[in-house]
């Protein structure tokens, strides 16, 4: 009877252990999403271009609010002050963003945006439209059946033609969605409202 006891104890033991080994398993595969989202939604992905701060900041707490990852578009030449001059039409920015064809070059990187489901680009509008290292980096990779919500920051301009002169840069299957100018730096709660508009 002791010895039968001994067994079936032993076999409560072990299939407990097994239990919380299957537990814990689970529990590694959760963590790559940081904030409310929960493993059961899409994945997000928080890609911006920043010339100079203010889209970056958005963007960071953005990607708080939805628990996405932060990518950073990085220009391989980065652009000086001079370059951002906005009232002399030779500057750099001036010269590119008279060609819309013009594909200023980025930093190479690894990541995949097969990863991602949802992908918040933001940028600041630059003579109206997005900064075009910004089709640069939507020709770069592959967004075919993706969903691009556009969010960016402004002197106090709109999204204009920016949809427009996105759009031949991805394929017709990826969704691009003006998000909204999001100026004056909104804060991590009020962000977590506006993403339940999509
Ligand atoms: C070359 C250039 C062009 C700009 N064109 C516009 C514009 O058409 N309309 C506008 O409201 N602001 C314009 N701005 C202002 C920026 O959109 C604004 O300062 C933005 O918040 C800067 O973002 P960043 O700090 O992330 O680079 C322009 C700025 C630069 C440098």
């Amino acid at each position: 009877m002791k010895n039968v006891i001994l067994v079936i104890l032993s076999l409560f033991i072990v299939c407990t252990g097994i239990v919380f080994a299957v537990q814990n398993n689970k529990q590694n595969v959760i963590p790559t999403n940081k904030g409310d989202i929960k493993m059961t939604d899409k994945k997000v992905l928080v890609a911006y271009f920043s010339a100079t701060g203010t889209t970056k900041k958005v963007a960071e707490n953005l990607a708080n609010a939805t628990g996405g990852d932060l990518y950073e578009i990085k220009p391989l030449k980065p652009y000086t002050n001079a370059d951002l001059d906005w009232t002399n039409e030779k500057s750099r920015s001036s010269v590119e963003m008279k060609d819309y064809k013009s594909r200023p070059e980025m930093v190479n990187d690894n990541f995949s945006v097969s990863d991602y489901d949802t992908i918040y680009l933001g940028f600041p509008i630059w003579w109206y439209i997005a900064p075009t290292i910004v089709n640069t980096f939507l020709e770069k990779h592959d967004f075919s059946n993706k969903t691009i919500v556009l969010f960016a920051t402004s002197g106090g301009s709109r999204f204009g033609k920016t949809v427009e002169n996105l759009k031949p840069s991805v394929s017709s299957s990826t969704k691009i969605i003006e998000g909204d100018i999001l100026n004056g730096n909104p804060s991590v709660d009020e962000l977590k409202k506006w993403v339940k508009n999509f």
